[in-house]
């Protein structure tokens, strides 16, 4: 296992569209391995393979720290309600923003053997899932960023601050 160089906003990998996985080779499992030390070495909660530049279809989510997700090849079926909050990601290091997106979705997605599974995920894990399978499409929260990133730490203005 090893920690991967994560890339940074601005890098073109993270705008491009990455590629299915057909098969699952020993280095597509040494690619998990290390996407998952990877983000909890940077205390993410998900982390998606173009942000360690690679362009498969591949993440890793575990917003408990103690549930790791693997998804190969994820898509969302079902998404509903809705749900506005403060998102980061490790591209983007010590910045923040808030976002609106579904409160629940279902998504179906590959394991390392290529087994079909669903899950269903409510408030945090939809909001990781989401961000993370948009990362594969080369899309990053910023372009549905509510108003400016802040730094992170940073209290989110008020209303009463904005109305002037
Ligand atoms: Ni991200």
């Amino acid at each position: 296992m090893a920690i991967r160089n994560i890339r940074l906003f601005g890098d073109p990998v993270l705008e491009k569209q990455c590629k299915e996985v057909k098969e699952v080779t020993p280095r597509t499992l040494e690619l998990i391995d290390d996407m998952f030390e990877t983000m909890y070495d940077a205390n993410g909660v998900g982390l998606a393979a173009p942000q360690v530049g690679i362009l498969k279809r591949i993440c890793v989510v575990d917003v408990t720290y103690e549930d790791p997700i693997l998804l190969i090849n994820p898509r969302i079926m079902e998404k509903s309600g809705e749900q506005t909050g403060s998102e980061g990601c490790l591209s983007l290091p010590g910045k923040c923003g808030d976002v609106t997106r579904a409160n629940y979705v279902k998504v179906e997605y590959y394991d390392e053997n290529m087994e079909r599974h669903e899950i269903e995920g409510t408030e945090l894990l939809a909001r990781a899932l989401q961000h993370e399978i948009e990362h594969l499409d080369g899309h990053l929260y910023t372009e549905k960023v509510i108003g400016d990133l802040r730094d992170v730490g940073e209290e989110a203005p008020s209303d009463e601050d904005t109305e002037e």
